[in-house]
């Protein structure tokens, strides 16, 4: 339907500039503003009889699948009000995956151009979207992971700074940022102040220190887990084993009261109760998120428990039948 058709349908000129223009503007954007506001689940199977109430965001229902719609969505407005994408300007970053799919989405949809560094061993479900939308994609070391990633997207920045933009996720306000912004005040609103602990799996840590700030903020008593792997080498795509790694200063260890460790193995199998018991699913760092969230329930009975599912899971092989 062209833009005139609508007008006269609806009798006005007022709502339907977007038929005229090329692109949507980010600031009115219907499907930009279906990131965030998911919904707050009750968890009650994979927690039932434990003494403890357990809810989980469903960050996979984002737009483009993943929690970093969030921060991506954040940082993209605020390069864009800086006019840091003008003129053919290249978005450059370095992600694990999800964030380097929400922005190739946000790029086709808003009209820049995208170069994502990623580990070769990104999940390729990812990568095919990440192409799909029509982003430039450079593979990293996948024994490097993630921090090989920001290294080569730092290089690629540094060797010609005039037009590529490179915001980095692991060190920009506007991660925790839209955090703070968004996912805390929803989590406070969606328990009605009954929270007592906050638990979440840490990449950039822009997730748990945004939030977690604001809910201290509205009550201090709020406890604050983070959630990583055992070790450097893991299978959980999107959490990151801090002593090894490169550190994000969006990471805020000031909000962190403690951190649970979770091995791959365990991980999976929370994550296949969480499918079979709840009818969600969801990716490795969800299971990992509701296994640390289920072992501060059973250490402290009558908790109110929030955690994250970031996104959802791909048929695994050893989920095949
Ligand atoms: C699947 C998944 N889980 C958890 C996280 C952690 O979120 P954050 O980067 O906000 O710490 C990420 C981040 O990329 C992720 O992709």
């Amino acid at each position: 339907m062209f833009a005139s058709d609508r007008a006269a349908l609806s009798g006005s000129t007022a709502a339907v500039p977007q038929f005229e223009n090329e692109r949507p503007r980010e600031t009115d954007d219907a499907l930009l503003a279906a990131v965030g506001h998911t919904p707050l689940l009750p968890l009650c199977r994979i927690s039932r009889g434990g003494g403890f109430e357990l809810y989980a965001k469903a960050e996979f229902l984002n737009p483009s699948g993943s929690v970093k719609d969030r921060a991506a969505l954040a940082i993209v407005r605020r390069a864009l009000a800086e006019g840091r994408l003008s003129g053919g300007r290249v978005l450059l970053d370095a992600s694990s995956g999800n964030t380097a799919v929400a922005y190739a989405m946000l790029g086709a949809r808003l009209g820049f151009p995208v170069e994502l560094c990623v580990p070769r061993n990104a999940n390729p479900d990812r990568v095919a979207r990440m192409r799909a939308f029509g982003a430039r994609i450079v593979f990293t070391d996948p024994a490097e992971g993630s921090d090989g990633a920001q290294r080569e997207a730092r290089r690629l920045a540094d060797a010609d700074p005039e037009h590529r933009f490179y915001p980095d996720q692991y060190n920009h306000p506007g991660n925790p940022g839209a955090h703070y912004a968004t996912t805390g005040p929803e989590i406070w609103e969606g328990l009605h102040g009954r929270l007592t602990h906050f638990v979440a799996g840490v990449g950039t840590g822009g997730t748990i220190s945004g939030s977690g700030r604001f809910l201290k903020e509205k009550d201090p008593r709020i406890r604050v887990i983070g959630v990583e792997p055992t070790g450097p080498i893991h299978g959980i795509e999107g959490l990151k084993h801090l002593p090894t790694a490169l550190r994000p200063s969006t990471y805020d260890a000031r909000v962190v009261d403690e951190t649970i460790r979770i091995e791959t193995e365990e991980a999976s199998e929370v994550r296949a109760s969480l499918a079979e018991l709840e009818g969600l699913a969801v990716g490795l760092s969800s299971g990992a998120a509701v296994a640390a969230a289920l072992r501060v329930g059973r250490a402290h009975p009558g908790a109110v428990i929030a955690t994250i599912l970031p996104d959802s899971g791909h048929l695994a092989p050893e989920a095949r039948p």
